[in-house]
């Protein structure tokens, strides 16, 4: 599967959706900086994740974008109960996207904030979140452990609905 800018439906089963969103540069991962961001590829996490929703019958988007317009109308998908549930790691958006958090408002689904770094360990510019403030919960510095952590917080949380 390539980790492109393009979107990828992992299991078909259940009625709940879950969406994971990767900013910019994050096609990258597995050659990008990997003393900091790791050796596993999007396609290696993505994989991983597939076995948790195989479990669930829940299904997962995995969509990856470096354009912040690109990002937020895919956000908008969420309107209409697109989506239940949105794990997003929004990269370099995340200390600069006013827009990307009004997305987020906008369509009012939860979603927890996903970063593979500590962002509070490392430069101060990275210290300011423009989405922590309205996310059900932000997981950082845990690598790819973080989305699988992610996944299982809104399987529960949307099985418990039932
Ligand atoms: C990141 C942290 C951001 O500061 C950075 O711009 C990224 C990745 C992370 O997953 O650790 O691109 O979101």
């Amino acid at each position: 599967m390539a980790a492109k800018q393009n979107t990828h439906k992992l299991t078909k089963k259940s009625g709940y959706n879950i969406l994971l969103m990767h900013g910019p540069n994050l096609n990258l991962l597995g050659k990008r900086e990997p003393q900091i961001y790791g050796k596993m590829t999007l396609d290696d996490i993505h994989q991983e994740l597939e076995i948790i929703c195989q479990k669930s019958g829940v299904v997962l988007e995995c969509y990856q974008n470096n354009s912040e317009g690109a990002l937020i109308s895919k956000t908008h998908e969420c309107i209409g109960g697109g989506y239940d549930f949105l794990i997003i790691n929004p990269a370099g958006y995340t200390h600069t996207s006013i827009a990307w958090r009004d997305a987020l408002l906008a369509v009012n689904t939860p979603f927890i904030e996903v970063h593979l770094s500590n962002i509070f360990a490392r430069e101060e510019f990275r210290h300011k979140s423009y989405f922590s403030d309205i996310a059900v919960g932000i997981i950082s510095g845990l690598g790819s452990t973080g989305y699988k952590l992610a996944l299982n917080y809104a399987i529960n949380s949307l099985l418990e609905k039932e």
